[in-house]
């Protein structure tokens, strides 16, 4: 979506004749430099680098599925063309072996590369600005001490004019300062490192932050709800829709476990997020919940919810029993209800612990948001395994359930689980996710 609208920017402000930007525009190239020796790098900075890049997901859009870390080529699907990460291995040819920290620490905050062309904000330079000097010098000496690979990135997809790098030049002038990071004095310290990693490395606002027409983030409407690969990157703070309000707690340990017992798991495109703070370290991570939390919680609270599920004479409430016979035909009971019985209570009303049982439906944020994106993805996708990991599993319905089934299914979650009005544009939306339906370019991303 990002990129959708960064390229309809483009064509505007090429239309609009762009020559004021092309002066600009032009940015000299930085001289190559002899690949510097490994020894020639602190251990103890490399160390910070690493817990640095984990926290900046790195490796999660620089790393193809089966791929090697860093090397790039991770294909950014978009309606209009595709965009490949880079290789920033220390490959003197392929990577990045022949930057100097000058040409990384422009790349990082201007958004240039070292032969001075304008990189696409799918790099999301606009937060990595923030990141001070120190943290960036870390940053360089962390990934120039990993194995170089040979891996040439394939060449961006993109049509003309949106291929013309000379294009972002426009959009970055309209839409982009590198700032620094000013910290609060009248904040702690923990504070203070929160934000700088939040609104910097983490871009957290890179997705939860909604965008303008030319896909630049509206920072006065921060953390106010985003998107992202088709799914619905949740308000946070004052406009959260969750039914339990995130307290810090829950936050630092939503972040660092991926799950929450309120809250459920981190699905989508947020779950690699989750597995980097999982290694990151957990100061950093409770800092970022503690700032988090200070953004506030919503005024308003939801209404105590309904009963969800009518009993049955003579079986147990929520038992196997029970879900035969509210799923049985002729029990006059609503289809939506019957559906939940029959392929979806097992789980998530058995009673089993997070993260590897299913969560409360009426506590998962999915039923109670503005949109009804991320819990059709969820269950027509399911929730796919991880490698090599014990994760929680969810199969998905996408070909059992016919429009009529899901519909009648999501309107039972959304207004007898979750007591809230129907969603409106139900039918677009389940039109929508079945053609998104495609695993994720992250899902299983190689480490
Ligand atoms: C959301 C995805 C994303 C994340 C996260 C990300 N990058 Fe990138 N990065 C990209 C894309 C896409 C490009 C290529 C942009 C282009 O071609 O214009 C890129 C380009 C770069 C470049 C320029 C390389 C070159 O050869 O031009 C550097 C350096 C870089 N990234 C470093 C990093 C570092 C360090 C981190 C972690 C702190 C990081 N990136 C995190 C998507 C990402
Ligand atoms: C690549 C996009 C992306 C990035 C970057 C990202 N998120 Fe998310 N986030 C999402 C999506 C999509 C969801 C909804 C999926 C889900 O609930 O599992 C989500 C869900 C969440 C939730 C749960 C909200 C709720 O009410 O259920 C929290 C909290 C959260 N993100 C915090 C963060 C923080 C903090 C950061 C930065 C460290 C961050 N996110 C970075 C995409 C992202
Ligand atoms: C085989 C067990 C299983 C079945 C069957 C199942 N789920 Fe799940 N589901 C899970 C697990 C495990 C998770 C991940 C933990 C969690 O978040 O609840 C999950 C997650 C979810 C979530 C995300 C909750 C959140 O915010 O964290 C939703 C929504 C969901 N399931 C809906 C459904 C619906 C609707 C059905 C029936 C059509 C269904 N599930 C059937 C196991 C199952």
């Amino acid at each position: 979506m990002l990129l959708k609208r960064v390229f309809l920017s483009g064509i505007i402000l090429v239309a609009a004749g762009g020559a004021a930007a092309l002066a600009y525009a032009w940015r000299g190239a930085l001289p190559p430099i002899a690949p510097p020796a490994v020894t020639s790098f602190q251990p103890d900075e490399v160390r910070r680098g690493a817990d640095l890049a984990l926290i900046g997901d790195c490796r999660t859009c620089h790393t193809t599925a089966g791929g090697r870390t860093f090397a790039g080529g991770l294909a950014m699907p978009t309606p209009f063309g595709t965009i490949y990460s880079t290789n920033i291995t220390p490959d003197p040819e392929t990577g990045i072996g022949r930057w100097s920290l000058v040409a990384f620490t422009r790349a990082m905050r201007e958004g240039v590369d070292r032969e001075g062309r304008h990189l696409y904000p799918a790099f999301p330079y606009d937060h990595f600005s923030l990141t001070t000097d120190a943290d960036l010098k870390a940053l360089y000496a962390f990934l120039m001490t990993r194995d170089p690979v040979v891996a040439e990135a394939p060449a961006n997809d993109l049509p003309f004019p949106i291929n013309i790098r000379l294009v972002l030049a426009g959009w970055k002038l309209l839409f982009f300062r590198p700032e620094t990071y000013v910290p609060d004095p009248s904040r702690d310290a923990p504070w203070n490192r929160g934000r700088y990693l939040v609104e910097g490395l983490a871009h957290c606002g890179a997705c939860h932050t909604p965008r303008n027409l030319m896909g630049a983030e509206v920072r006065s409407r921060a953390f106010a709800g985003g998107e992202a690969e088709g799914w619905a990157a949740f308000p946070l703070g004052p406009h959260s829709p969750s039914r339990i309000p995130w307290a810090e707690a829950a936050l630092g340990d939503y972040l660092r476990q991926g799950w929450q017992a309120d809250h459920g798991v981190a699905l989508g495109p947020m779950r690699p997020v989750v597995e980097n703070l999982a290694e990151a370290p957990a100061e950093d991570v409770a800092a970022m919940a503690r700032y988090l939390a200070s953004l506030g919680a919503p005024a308003a609270t939801f209404p105590p919810l309904p009963a969800a599920a009518p009993d049955m004479p003579g079986v147990p409430p929520q038992s196997a029993g029970w879900q035969a016979a509210i799923a049985a035909p002729g029990t006059g009971q609503p289809e939506g209800l019957r559906l939940f019985a029959a392929a979806c209570a097992s789980c998530h009303e058995a009673g089993r612990p997070l993260p590897l049982g299913g969560t409360d439906l009426a506590l998962s944020t999915s039923l109670s948001a503005d949109t009804p994106q991320n819990l059709l993805n969820v269950v027509l996708q399911g929730v796919p395994a991880s490698d090599g990991q014990a994760a929680p599993i969810m199969p998905g319905f996408g070909s059992a359930m016919n429009d009529a089934a899901l519909t009648a299914l999501v309107a039972y979650l959304r207004q007898t689980v979750a007591g809230k009005p129907g969603w409106s544009d139900l039918p677009a939306a389940i039109t929508a996710a079945r053609d998104a339906a495609i695993p994720s370019p992250h899902a299983g991303a190689a480490r």
